[in-house]
């Protein structure tokens, strides 16, 4: 019988980015593929592996309001450890930095399963920013078979590490497969309101947030900056599809009632996510993928954290690093809506996340893992 991969999975970034791989590892002849959700989060997860047309074979439901980062990680290690004892696959493969990441590829581990880790290589060099991810990343790696580094930045980093050369292959990373197989679609918006914004030309602040780090007070500052700029701008309107985190909710959305200009929605589907950043002017955010995405479409990415494990696209002028701070995000936000030649400076396309053939690298270095294949030539930014 063919060698099994077996992916897991758990929230809303990671389906987005692996879902390129399972369908390249199910249109591959040489391999079999099996996915596996934790539900680490439940719609949001749900939403991604409907939009790609993925039916995942088992489901640990691990999702609850309030559970700890312990929880996170027993209740995975707990339904994981049967099921590879049941399945014995040929290797698991597992995408970048969450809970569910980590302690998946330690229970694989734990089995002697070969470990493929998506997404290695990034690094912060500051374990507590962010949190509790920058460990996470570490961690995996210490146990990791095969690490498929999104650019040559985290192939550094891994070297420097210990990895050994032989180990790592530098795919570009799999959300940019994921944004080119939807951006261009023009996929309707659920909501008419956003439907009408996209068709109005009006500029477009598109916020999203939810680390750890800035729960709390940090958050209700970015909360208070929105309303601020929404206020001084009239003209503007700003998109917040907000985390269903209920910790999110409490400290932004009372910060932001009752303003005309800011929409407030719950989580757009990946296909309208996309289309709404490719209709944005400026995006104001603490996500990892949306930093990857949004350079790819010109669009200039301010990111509310203090440092980021994705300094490409930074180093290519296309996103800024603001922090949280609520004037900062006022000025920073005014700065590139009043300044025409401060946004042309930012509003570059650029891509060095990724070609969009990271899926098929990776399912080569797999098959060349399992001594089935070759490898194919590198992604190169
Ligand atoms: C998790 C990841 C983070 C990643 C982020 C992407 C960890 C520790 N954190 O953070 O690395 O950047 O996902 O969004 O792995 N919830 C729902 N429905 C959903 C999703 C979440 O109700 O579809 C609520 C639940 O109450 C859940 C809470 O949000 O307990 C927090 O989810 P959790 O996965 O613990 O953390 P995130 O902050 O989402
Ligand atoms: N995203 C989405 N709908 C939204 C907000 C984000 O589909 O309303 C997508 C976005 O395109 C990106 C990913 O979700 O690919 C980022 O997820 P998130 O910010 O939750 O996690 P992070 O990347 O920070 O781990």
């Amino acid at each position: 019988m063919n060698p099994l991969i077996m992916t897991v999975y758990g929230t809303r970034p990671e389906a987005i980015k692996v879902a390129p791989v399972i369908k390249a590892i199910e249109a591959d002849e040489r391999l079999r593929s099996m996915a596996v959700v934790t539900g680490q989060h439940r719609e949001m997860l749900d939403e991604v592996n409907a939009i790609f047309g993925i039916e995942p074979e088992h489901d640990l439901d691990i999702m609850r309001h309030g559970q700890t980062l312990s929880q996170i990680a027993a209740r995975v290690l707990e339904g994981l450890d049967p099921l590879l004892e049941q399945v014995r696959p040929d290797a698991v493969i597992v995408q970048g930095d969450t809970t569910t990441s980590t302690a998946a590829a330690l229970a694989a581990f734990y089995r002697q399963i070969p470990v493929v880790h998506v997404e290695a290589g990034l690094r912060s060099h500051d374990i507590l920013s962010p949190f509790p991810e920058e460990a996470n990343r570490k961690l995996t790696s210490q146990i990791a078979a095969l690490h498929l580094a999104p650019t040559s930045t985290s192939k550094a980093n891994l070297l420097r590490e210990g990895a050994a050369e032989k180990d790592i292959v530098v795919t570009g990373n799999t959300v940019i497969d994921s944004l080119l197989s939807t951006v261009d679609k023009q996929i309707p918006f659920d909501d008419p309101a956003l439907e009408d914004l996209a068709s109005s030309g009006r500029r477009v602040l598109l916020v999203t947030t939810h680390r750890r780090e800035n729960w709390g007070e940090a958050m209700a500052g970015v909360g208070r900056a929105v309303a601020r700029i929404a206020k001084d701008e009239p003209e503007l309107t700003v998109v917040l599809p907000i985390h269903r985190n209920p910790i999110v909710r409490e400290a932004v959305l009372p910060q932001i009632e009752g303003l005309d200009n800011v929409l407030v929605t719950e989580p757009l589907a990946y296909g309208q996510f996309t289309r709404m950043l490719s209709v944005s002017t400026v995006v104001l955010t603490d996500s990892g993928g949306v930093q990857e995405e949004a350079p790819s479409l010109g669009k200039p990415v301010l990111v509310m954290r203090e440092n980021t494990e994705r300094p490409e696209a930074v180093d290519a002028g296309t996103v800024k690093l603001i922090g949280t701070d609520e004037e900062r995000i006022v000025e920073e936000v005014t700065r590139l809506m009043r300044d025409a030649a401060a946004y042309s400076a930012m509003a570059n396309a650029v891509n060095p996340y990724g070609d969009g053939r990271a899926a098929a690298r990776t399912v080569a270095a797999i098959a060349h893992l399992l001594g089935i294949g070759r490898r194919r030539d590198e992604f190169i930014s």
